[in-house]
């Protein structure tokens, strides 16, 4: 059996919905998984991910075999990545996602998306990359007594989203260890009263509420700390005519900005600024990828 499984990116949180919201956008990564051979093997990604033990998606692949009571095959799986690894676009939860559909496929498990993002989630401990990831879309979603309840959201088409990607890595266990462990009544109405605000915004391209919405005192501002040159690039896109307003990508490094009815204006800006800065800022514009995770036969 060869097939293949892609994956979108996604940006969670997406200023004020900590952990429980994200976007998937049309950046993905590729997985193909052919069983029959010898044993494992893992070709196309970094050799320290090229193991059993350290390869995400073959531990969440035998995971889930095991756990249903299936034979895990033997087996070769190819890495095709385009998603920078700890970058903020939800690699880890592509990964995740990639090993549940290839363990449905090759158990003949007959998952639906439901019960693949319930899996998924409980392996990722939070459902906002893995939600958008496998269901395409602007997806708010929260756990609850081991079941996940999500909301597929609409979004306009007038607005484009720009990933900002510095050259470094953050881990997502960092950048969680960094938050406070408590947070003030105050704060948590901050970002609480925003969320519904930021979702009306970008169903209706509306800039005042996105402006407004797209704001948060639960977690940015700790981890714009780690990011080298990232206040740099959060307040120039916040003061720029040509954006409506940023927020950091899940837990960072990459910064997003938002931009209304796009004529590469943005684009051109800011890949001038990022040639001012010392890190390589990589300039990518998204769009939202509305399909979700997918599941391709090669040979049956
Ligand atoms: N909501 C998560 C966080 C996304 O901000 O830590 C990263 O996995």
């Amino acid at each position: 059996m060869k097939f293949k499984v892609s994956v979108p990116a996604t940006s969670a949180n997406v200023g004020p919905g900590f952990d429980m919201m994200g976007l998937a956008f049309d950046m993905f990564n590729r997985f193909t998984f052919e069983t029959g051979g010898d044993g494992l093997s893992i070709t196309g990604c970094e050799a320290q991910f090229a193991k059993a033990e350290t390869n995400l998606v073959y531990k969440t692949l035998e995971k889930t075999l095991q756990s249903y009571g299936r034979p895990v095959p033997a087996m070769n799986i190819h890495f095709d990545t385009d998603l920078p690894l700890c970058s903020g676009l939800g690699s880890s939860s592509t990964c995740i996602v990639a090993g549940i559909m290839a363990a449905n496929q090759i158990g003949g498990l007959n998952f639906d998306k439901g019960e693949i993002l319930r899996i998924a989630s409980l392996i990722e401990g939070h459902p906002d990359n893995v939600a958008p990831a496998i269901l395409g879309g602007f997806v708010a979603a929260i756990i609850e007594n081991d079941f996940v309840y999500w909301h597929e959201y609409s979004i306009s088409d007038k607005l484009s989203f720009y990933a900002l990607m510095p050259d470094v890595r953050v881990s997502t266990e960092e950048a969680r260890r960094i938050l406070p462990k408590s947070y003030s009544l105050s704060d948590c109405i901050y970002n609480l009263s925003r969320v519904p605000l930021l979702v009306e915004g970008l169903e209706k391209a509306d800039e005042q509420l996105i402006r407004a919405g797209c704001k948060d005192r639960l977690h940015q501002s700790y981890r714009l700390s780690l990011i080298p040159e990232g206040d740099k690039v959060f307040n120039y896109v916040k003061e720029s005519d040509n954006a409506i307003t940023t927020y950091v990508s899940g837990a960072g490094p990459t910064i997003v900005a938002i931009v209304v009815n796009d004529d590469d204006s943005f684009g051109k800006e800011i890949a001038d600024y990022c040639d001012t800065l010392s890190l390589n800022w990589r300039v990518r514009k998204m769009h939202v990828n509305h399909r979700g995770a997918s599941l391709k036969i090669i040979r049956p």
